[in-house]
């Protein structure tokens, strides 16, 4: 048995925490996060506890979808440092005990790597076929499918008379994965990143590596424009051959983890993406992400979203993948809102219900990962003009909502919503200048709240959102119920309240979350409460809580408990 399918591998016992480099601390004071800032923050990643940090990508890149259009993926971005500071950062967290996974984007490139440079320069360039070409249709483009930034999914080129592929921005074509070459090529980078040490990739953008066969025109009932093209590229047949050969070209080679971004992915499906023989230690689904959006997408905000969705959603996975695979577990990450905004209250019960959502997604079963910021709270921001928003995908909706008639305002108040930039504005270090982010003027506003919101102040404070994360993990390092046990919802209609359990042969976790701003009683199954010693291990409020008794629980707004219940 290779290391990497062992029962108790290192990566399921760890918690993740994922660095968006931009924003996260700037070492040389230009305003944008870097390397050497990265560097100087180890020591409180190892105090808050963490064991493997993610960072976004940090290869060469003309920036035009913060480093997700790679021009040179064995260089560093000028912008973040030198290949020699990367070395320095890795061997630095490697002493301290951290192990770090990088970004791995290889559905697209930038139009700047020097791939896309040959191959659009002629069509019977030798690179050519690296990526997506084809005529247009009269002056139409070669088929109706919609980027995921907006607009149409082909970009034409004068040069040779040809469209190319691009489903996220115009600067970013996608590759050829049916060229062989091209997957050559990749494999090739990958080991040369594997062989440096790194300890894994997160995957970018995974499933869309397999378009459909002719790249047909989709359905299109309402006579957009151009249709939504996920059917067209999304985990599509075939894309198995490739994943399959990937892992076994490059990560089966090594004692590393790997986490897909895996939209589309159904639970039916897991297995051949996590299970035993699976391509990935863990995927990113994205359904509980998708909770609030209406109809219309991510833009048209579904206001009545209920708890009972989430529950079924989060306990299907949490199902679906028991002894079969593993779950990646998250609430946030750099392309969604925070979650303290989106889930739960980020005003009068802020800090209550930040840690009741780290209680809530921190003992399910899986890898918990935490975005930057949200072990302190940080929430969405508002900016008042368009102009303050930096997100290539933000700004093609702005450009789209006008040229549809929307009013500012209702662009704007969506932006506040759903848009990117909620997880990007700088961690709030300190209440100083800027944050403690930077001594210069950053590349994106702070949020305004961070006189009252930062790190400094909640190291101090015993009753921190940070010293609740901090006993959290330790709680789930402590405990293997928190790794190997089972997962049961418990009162799946309840609108008010998640509650459920984990259960080992040893021990059983009750974990009780209130969605509600009142106070609100939970009634438990009478085996649960039949037992004496229901042992309170940790509470969002001080002091004491109620107990847990015949007549249930009445849990006070935002209140998160965790019980131990041995038999
Ligand atoms: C992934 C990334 C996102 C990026 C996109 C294109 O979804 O998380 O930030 O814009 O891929 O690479
Ligand atoms: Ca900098």
């Amino acid at each position: 048995m290779s290391e990497m399918k062992q029962e108790r591998p290192w990566w399921k016992e760890s918690v993740v925490y994922q660095i968006y480099p931009r924003s996260f601390m700037d070492g040389n004071g230009d305003g944008v996060g870097d390397l050497p800032g990265i560097l100087s923050k180890l020591d409180y990643l190892k105090d808050l506890g963490i064991d493997v940090i993610w960072i976004c990508p940090v290869y060469r890149s003309p920036n035009d979808d913060n480093g997700y259009d790679i021009s040179d993926y064995c260089a560093i971005q000028e912008e973040f440092g030198t290949m020699e500071q990367f070395d320095e950062l890795l061997q630095e967290a490697h002493r301290r005990g951290i192990r770090i996974i990088m970004d791995l984007v290889i559905n697209h490139t930038s139009d700047e790597h020097p791939w896309f440079i040959e191959s659009r320069s002629s069509k019977t360039s030798p690179k050519r076929d690296y990526y997506i070409w084809r005529t247009g249709r009269g002056d139409a483009e070669p088929n109706n499918w919609e980027s995921i930034f907006g607009g149409s999914a082909w970009e034409y080129d004068d040069r040779t008379d040809e469209y190319y592929m691009h489903l996220f921005s115009v600067k970013q074509p996608d590759l050829n994965w049916d060229h062989p070459e091209v997957r050559t090529k990749l494999y090739e980078m990958i080991n040369w990143w594997l062989d440096k040490g790194i300890d894994g990739f997160r995957v970018d953008a995974i499933t869309h590596i397999k378009k459909l066969a002719l790249l047909p025109d989709l359905p299109n009932p309402e006579k957009k424009r151009y249709v939504a093209s996920w059917d067209g590229h999304r985990n599509r047949e075939g894309i198995l051959d490739y994943l399959r050969e990937l892992y076994r070209e490059t990560f089966a080679k090594y004692d590393i983890m790997t986490v897909g971004e895996a939209n589309g992915v159904s639970i039916a499906q897991a297995e051949d993406y996590v299970g035993r023989h699976g391509v990935f230690n863990m995927i990113f689904q994205f359904e509980h992400m998708t909770i609030d959006h209406g109809p219309g997408g991510k833009w048209d905000y579904r206001a009545d979203w209920k708890l009972s969705e989430l529950k079924a959603i989060l306990s299907a996975w949490q199902k679906g993948l028991e002894g079969r695979g593993w779950n990646a577990l998250f609430l946030e990450n750099h392309d969604v809102p925070r979650s303290v905004s989106r889930f739960a209250d980020d005003g009068r019960y802020r800090i209550e219900s930040a840690k009741m959502l780290a209680t809530l997604f921190m003992l399910m079963q899986g890898t918990p990962y935490i975005y930057q910021g949200q072990e302190i709270g940080m929430t969405n921001v508002k900016f008042e003009s368009e102009e303050q928003y930096r997100d290539v995908e933000i700004k093609n909706y702005f450009g789209e909502a006008g040229a549809n008639g929307l009013e500012p305002q209702k662009a704007l108040e969506a932006v506040y919503r759903q848009g990117r930039d909620n997880a990007r504005t700088p961690m709030q270090w300190n209440d100083g200048l800027y944050a403690g982010f930077s001594s210069h003027e950053p590349w994106i506003q702070v949020n305004p709240n961070y006189p009252h919101i930062h790190v400094a102040g909640q190291l101090e404070d015993p009753g921190s959102i940070l010293n609740y994360y901090k006993r959290l993990i330790r709680l789930r390092k402590d405990r293997s119920v928190c790794i190997d046990g089972s997962y049961d919802l418990l009162l799946p209609e309840d609108e008010r309240v998640y509650a459920y359990t984990r259960t080992s042969s040893e021990e059983v976790l009750l974990v009780l979350c209130s969605f509600s701003q009142e106070p609100c009683k939970v009634q438990l199954p009478e085996h649960l409460l039949a037992v004496p010693a229901a042992e309170l291990l940790l509470c969002n409020y001080d002091g004491d809580a109620e107990p847990l008794t015949a007549e249930g629980a009445v849990l006070r707004p935002y209140e998160a408990r965790i019980y131990s219940i041995r038999s």
